[in-house]
């Protein structure tokens, strides 16, 4: 099971890390305002049971039909480190956390579009920034 505690401890870890690398404090400002994430069902038979946190949000816990869409959106952030991820599960044998966002990922993949899409498949995860071209990203396993 994934541990959410943990992973916050190892970004706070990472900032501080980074911090004490620096010898002034440089507030990172991402350009890639309001934009949106998408995360779509698109198992064959199986409803997916989803939940997508970041250290400070929980979005709680959904559960998509198929071909459901489960959409947020990111408002204009100034921040260290921004990492969004979702737990997915179907079925009795598939289940994954995912990492659907971090700034580094928006900036280089979905600010040209200001949308990030990930399709949920019976074999794997796949990316898209325009909903038309996929590229398979994580595996189930
Ligand atoms: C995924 O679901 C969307 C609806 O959100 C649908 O338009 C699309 O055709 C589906 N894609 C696949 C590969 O099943
Ligand atoms: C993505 O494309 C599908 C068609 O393949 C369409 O049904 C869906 O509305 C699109 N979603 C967005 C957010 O553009």
């Amino acid at each position: 099971m994934y541990n959410r505690h943990s992973s916050c401890l190892f970004i706070i870890l990472l900032i501080i890390f980074h911090v004490s690398q620096a010898p002034t404090l440089a507030l990172k400002v991402s350009f890639c305002w309001n934009f949106r994430v998408h995360i779509i069902n698109n198992l064959s038979h199986d409803n997916l049971d989803i939940h997508c946190h970041s250290c400070e949000d929980d979005l709680g816990q959904h559960m998509l039909g198929k071909n459901d869409d489960f959409t947020f959106k990111f408002g204009q952030h100034i921040v260290f480190v921004t990492h969004f991820w979702c737990e997915m599960k179907y079925g009795d044998y598939h289940s994954k956390a995912i990492t659907v966002y971090t700034d580094d990922f928006g900036d280089k993949y979905c600010c040209l579009t200001k949308k990030c899409f990930w399709s949920v498949r019976d074999d794997a995860f796949y990316f898209s920034n325009n909903n038309r071209s996929w590229v398979k990203w994580y595996d189930w396993s």
